[in-house]
């Protein structure tokens, strides 16, 4: 594969090719930012909720699920801080009159100073060789220590300016750089605006009567405003969790990388409920179990990283992105939040309503501390599709585009394939599919030579493919081959099942 940008695109044109992800509304030239799954990728994308919903839910005897609106009343968004605080600062560029964040520009001029290190890195492990030792030389290089200098000034400059909301002096940092609008090449900047991201829409069904609604930008507050009822009618006692997944919608002024940035788009999201004090102990605790769901996944730990935030949201006391090496570089996939009593708080303020917990160990009662956990389905759709997506050579010559998808994330785990439509290889494969249908999502193909079958199954990411033979009929055994290895071997039509629920439990 050439560069990055050429997988993201190949994952693009594969996704859309082989039915995991269209462009919404395509045949109206399509909606900015918005996308459908297709037949293939809706599947991915449950396997991968529900692999969430296990370790989440299923694992935890004090975690549970709801399932709530997305249309809430319009001040739970004053309470959250949505309202005032969930602003992005824009920028236009003059000439081409295009909106950027602000924040965005100059992270992008960070990624470049961050470039050149890498490429000193490397050019230095082909001077010295195997005795190279990267990290000292990150800590000595003059050159890298000038770099990382600089970068951490012009951090410190953005994070401050934006935490004192002066604007004025994002603006100074961005014509200081000289960052260049990409598309006109010119300087030639507006002021930086505050930008609201909800969506809002009316609620009644005349204009005198209807009211000003929101779609929900996180599946949070849902969790939030359920507290109490969850705690009372579940008798949970702290600390447990109340996870959710679902719909969330924000209005992004940067909205490309497809399925990274959407303007609709699912969240996975967990608040776990703790005494006041104990926070920064479950805070480590979680940053510590997400990661390890990710690699109980089969992804590769070189491809994550943790990223502690040095601007903090406006609900937070201390948070961590888990970043995934995304065929754009390291972005934030998951992030985990210690949110403190700031919500709870605000909704018994604005409500009037106690939140409170009555903790019998105690016997005193208090507003909880809350440690969230928050996942982008769609993100992790991707991490896994730029993983799984690999161009190989065969020995023989030939090519083929195959998803190493782990086994329990692929659309299909397997694929029925009489050899030849006739002589009743076709009735004996249609009564083994019946058979594996009960347990596993299965595809039945009789069309087109074995070897084009099988490519069209390794471009899906089915794991196993079933070929139905003449002996089949004899001796009710079949050839089973797999995905990654491309090996084959015989075995009893009676014995499949176990063997495919064995394999599904491996990692990638
Ligand atoms: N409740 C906390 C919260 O919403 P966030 O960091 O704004 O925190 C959590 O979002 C996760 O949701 C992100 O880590 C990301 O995976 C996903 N996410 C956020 N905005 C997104 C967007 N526009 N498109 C796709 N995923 C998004």
């Amino acid at each position: 594969m050439t560069n990055n940008e050429d997988k993201l695109k190949k994952i693009i044109s594969h996704a859309k090719e082989y039915g995991f992800v269209f462009q919404s509304s395509e045949i109206y030239d399509g909606l900015s930012a918005v996308y459908d799954y297709a037949q293939n990728g809706v599947e991915l994308k449950r396997n991968i909720r529900e692999q969430w919903w296990k370790a989440m839910v299923q694992m935890n005897e004090n975690i549970v699920g709801i399932d709530s609106a997305i249309f809430m009343h319009p001040t739970i968004w004053k309470a959250s801080g949505h309202v005032d605080a969930f602003n992005d600062p824009m920028i236009d560029n003059k000439d081409s009159k295009k909106r950027y964040r602000a924040d965005v520009l100059v992270e992008e001029y960070l990624a470049k100073i961050e470039a050149k290190i890498d490429k000193e890195v490397e050019k230095a492990k082909g001077r010295f060789g195997e005795s190279f030792d990267e990290e000292q030389f990150l800590n000595t290089n003059a050159r890298v220590l000038e770099y990382k200098e600089k970068m951490s000034a012009i951090s410190k400059r953005l994070f401050g300016s934006l935490e004192k909301n002066d604007l004025a002096d994002v603006k100074s940092l961005i014509e200081e750089l000289e960052i260049a609008c990409p598309i006109s090449g010119s300087k030639n900047w507006t002021e930086v605006k505050q930008f609201n991201l909800m969506f809002a829409t009316q609620i009644g069904s005349t204009a005198e009567g209807a009211s000003e609604i929101y779609l929900r930008p996180e599946t949070a507050q849902g969790i939030f405003v359920n507290y109490l009822n969850v705690q009372k009618t579940g008798r949970m006692k702290i600390p447990f969790g109340i996870a959710q997944t679902g719909k969330a919608f924000r209005n992004e002024i940067v909205a490309r990388q497809f399925i990274f940035r959407m303007r609709e788009f699912e969240q996975m999201e967990m608040q776990f409920f703790v005494r006041p004090g104990e926070e920064m102990k479950w805070y480590e605790y979680w940053k510590a179990e997400r990661m390890k769901w990710h690699l109980s996944l089969g992804m590769e730990a070189k491809n994550y990283r943790f990223h502690d935030h040095e601007k903090l949201a406006h609900y937070a006391n201390a948070a961590a992105d888990i970043e995934f090496n995304f065929p754009m570089g390291f972005k934030e996939l998951e992030g985990i939040h210690s949110r403190t009593d700031f919500d709870l708080k605000a909704h018994e303020e604005y409500t009037g309503k106690k939140l409170r917990y009555f903790d019998p160990e105690l016997n005193e009662s208090y507003v909880p501390y809350v440690v969230e956990t928050s996942i982008g389905l769609d993100r992790m759709f991707l991490a896994v599709m730029s993983t799984a997506y690999n161009e190989e050579k065969l020995e023989d010559g030939s090519e083929r585009v195959v998803l190493n998808l782990p086994p329990a994330l692929a659309p299909y785990k397997v694929a029925v394939l009489p050899l030849m439509k006739k002589d009743g290889l076709p009735e004996k494969a249609r009564e083994i599919m019946a058979d594996l249908q009960e347990d596993f999502m299965c595809q039945y193909e009789e069309k087109d030579a074995i070897g084009k079958r099988y490519r069209r199954q390794d471009a899906i990411g089915t794991p196993f493919c079933i070929t139905i033979d003449h002996e089949s009929l004899t001796d009710n055994s079949v050839t089973i081959r797999y995905r990654d290895s491309m090996k084959q071997e015989r075995i009893a039509v009676a014995d499949l099942k176990q063997l495919i629920v064995g394999k599904l439990k491996q990692k990638m």
